[in-house]
């Protein structure tokens, strides 16, 4: 894995993490410069999520008080892990309806962009999903899977998990829509992914889907567009990794940009 220049802010033995004054700071002001951004962009459930976990505004908010929220809704938890973790620690967290969330935040130079997560991507992009049903059943069937998978499978998935949780676009009946967390904690993203005519924008299909190189260090090329999520979550009922088996003799498509085949890192996502 690549290094971070950002240390995991470790928890006390209550599961608490000490910000300072100017790292709630940090995340107060990104909160309010995307709120406004993500209103008629997010998803439905994502800004219903957002509403029942009642994150605070103006602090970093605690793992510990994120998941007693989730509990109620889905059974989900969030943890604090170091910046990015190994494939194994990731699927053996997401098995056990563990979400990681890199705990440090970042600093006032790395406000509008960052090419890892923090706890900004992690709480505020992430976990609103995490309290819709067929969203939270889909993110625990998929771990169970990678859990289990070798670790060539596991990079598939990834792909998969980049794709969708990470920067996955939702056709709503009215609207195209965010759902990905990559792109909802990003504030030049949000926009671009919907209203830019650089992009291309192509329905969700799975074979496509694992075939596609990815960068983490640029906006995206491409985005998927799902139906629902349980066209997501459908996946997982079906032989997931007899399709990975399918594609892997099929190779991944060119890269449109240099670099973007060997982009298939995690990113502790
Ligand atoms: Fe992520």
């Amino acid at each position: 894995m690549k290094q971070s220049k950002y240390t995991a802010k470790q928890p006390d033995a209550q599961g608490y993490i000490n910000y300072s004054a100017q790292e709630d700071a940090v995340w107060a002001e990104l909160y309010q410069r995307q709120w406004p951004i993500i209103q008629n962009r997010a998803c439905d459930a994502y800004l219903r999520g957002l509403e029942l976990l009642e994150l605070s505004t103006h602090k970093v908010p605690q793992c510990a008080e994120v998941s007693s929220r989730l509990r109620e809704f889905t059974g989900w938890q969030v943890v604090p892990v170091a910046a990015l973790i190994s494939f194994e620690e990731f699927f053996a967290l997401l098995a056990e309806k563990k979400f990681p969330a890199a705990s440090f935040i970042r600093t006032r130079e790395d406000m509008d962009y960052l090419p890892e997560p923090d706890i900004f991507h992690e709480i505020f992009g992430h976990c609103p999903l995490l309290t819709d049903t067929t969203y939270a059943n889909f993110m625990h069937e998929y771990g169970k899977i990678g859990h289990g998978a070798s670790a060539k499978d596991k990079v598939y998935l990834a792909r998969l998990f980049w794709f969708t949780i990470e920067f996955g676009l939702l056709q709503q009946a009215n609207k195209l829509s965010i759902y990905g967390a990559g792109i909802l904690s990003s504030q030049e993203e949000t926009i671009y992914a919907l209203e830019s005519d650089v992009p291309l924008r192509k329905p969700f299909e799975i074979i496509d889907v694992l075939r596609t190189p990815y960068r983490y260090d640029i906006k995206q090329q491409t985005y998927f567009v799902i139906q629902s999520f349980d066209e997501l979550y459908q996946l997982t009922q079906h032989d997931l990794l007899g399709i990975i088996a399918e594609v892997k003799p099929l190779g991944l498509y060119p890269a449109q940009h240099a670099g973007e085949a060997a982009s298939d890192k995690l990113k502790g996502c």
